[in-house]
């Protein structure tokens, strides 16, 4: 079965998009291929710099995973930082990619140019490096990212055969996919950009710990038009396609059908907040039990991080054993 990779940031909350886009279709992939879902938080270090915030974040994004469904006894989630190899095959990575190749990445020379931080950490450089140990622990043949990550598992590629080259076959040589298509959700105050926590503001975006009143208040505030008619056109209605895309996409019915039903907006809005009441109160619900039991959701962690630290420790051996290192025992 093919193993794949998909790793997440622990930065702030998520939302009806990230659910609809991405986590609810990594909840049906898990019966599908062998997934590995790592929350990596060592990577938000390069960003974030007061105490407490990324293993808070951290806690909480595992919390989000298993309430949308992943299954520890199915899908491997675990915590980077728990998992020790990541940072030690991220050192030999450094030393298996050149400076040129890292100073190529767009991402790099985007960040550091925008000077969002202050302080550039070395570690905004490097983190190709510890990315590519990410994905090669694992053995992974598939990485699903977006347009944005597809350098990084290029740049993966390279030092993997590279690696293969001077010390002999080593890692998998992983490929980036297309992550299976979700629903695309629009920001509810500009339904002509993707609802976003970067770029959208809070009026804009249904968090998924939202309580029912906000819910209902986003969706009644939502943008639509002038014109009263309910139509499904992307171009000249955004504001109404959204909701007739949130609502199929939380219910499951056709939008064809959907048009048909509704001769003005305000039951459009209702229902669909309805529906995204309906989809996401029981992922709040498991949610809000997992965060107050915080020994079982320590143990749904365990049990991925064990399962993380068997492959990685088995790759990291080879690794060394490839290079040659001077066995520890
Ligand atoms: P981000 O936190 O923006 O990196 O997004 C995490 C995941 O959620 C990515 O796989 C995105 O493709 C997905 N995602 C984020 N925003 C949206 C959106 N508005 N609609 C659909 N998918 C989204
Ligand atoms: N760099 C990715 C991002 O910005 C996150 C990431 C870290 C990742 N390690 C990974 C993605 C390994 C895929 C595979 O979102």
């Amino acid at each position: 079965m093919a193993r794949v990779l998909s790793c997440i940031q622990p930065t702030g909350e998520v939302h009806l998009g990230n659910y609809l886009g991405a986590l609810r279709t990594w909840v049906v992939g898990q019966h599908e291929k062998d997934v590995f879902h790592g929350i990596v938080d060592l990577h938000a270090l390069t960003v974030v710099d007061q105490p407490g915030i990324v293993g808070r974040n951290t806690l909480e994004l595992a919390a989000m995973l298993f309430a949308v469904g992943l299954d520890p006894d199915v899908a491997t989630v675990f915590v980077q930082s728990h998992v020790p190899e990541h940072s030690q095959l991220g050192w030999i990575m450094e030393c298996t990619v050149s400076y040129g190749e890292l100073s190529r990445m767009t991402q790099f020379k985007e960040k550091a140019a925008k000077r969002e931080v202050d302080f550039v950490a070395a570690g905004l450089f490097t983190y190709p490096a510890l990315q590519a140990a990410d994905i090669l622990l694992y053995d992974a043949d598939e990485v699903p990212v977006g347009e944005d990550q597809r350098q990084h598992v290029e740049i993966t590629r390279d030092i993997a055969i590279r690696f293969n080259h001077r010390f002999g076959d080593t890692f998998r040589i992983p490929r980036a996919v297309h992550p299976r298509a979700g629903a695309r959700v629009m920001d509810l105050q500009e339904p002509t950009s993707k609802m976003s926590k970067t770029t959208s503001a809070d009026t804009g975006i249904v968090f998924l710990l939202d309580d029912d009143a906000t819910i209902a208040r986003k969706f009644k505030r939502a943008v639509t038009d002038s014109d009263s008619t309910v139509r499904y056109d992307r171009e000249s209605k955004p504001g109404v396609a959204n909701l007739l895309d949130i609502l199929s996409a939380t219910t499951g019915e056709p939008v064809e059908r959907l048009v048909d039903r509704y001769s003005q907006y305000g039951p459009l809005k209702t229902d669909t907040a309805d529906a995204v009441v309906a989809l996401i109160a029981p992922i709040r619900d498991r949610y809000n039990d997992l965060l107050s039991d915080r020994g079982e959701l320590a143990r749904l962690v365990r049990v991925g991080n064990d399962r993380a630290h068997r492959v990685a420790a088995a790759t990291l051996a080879r690794a060394h054993t490839a290079i040659g290192l001077m066995p520890s025992t």
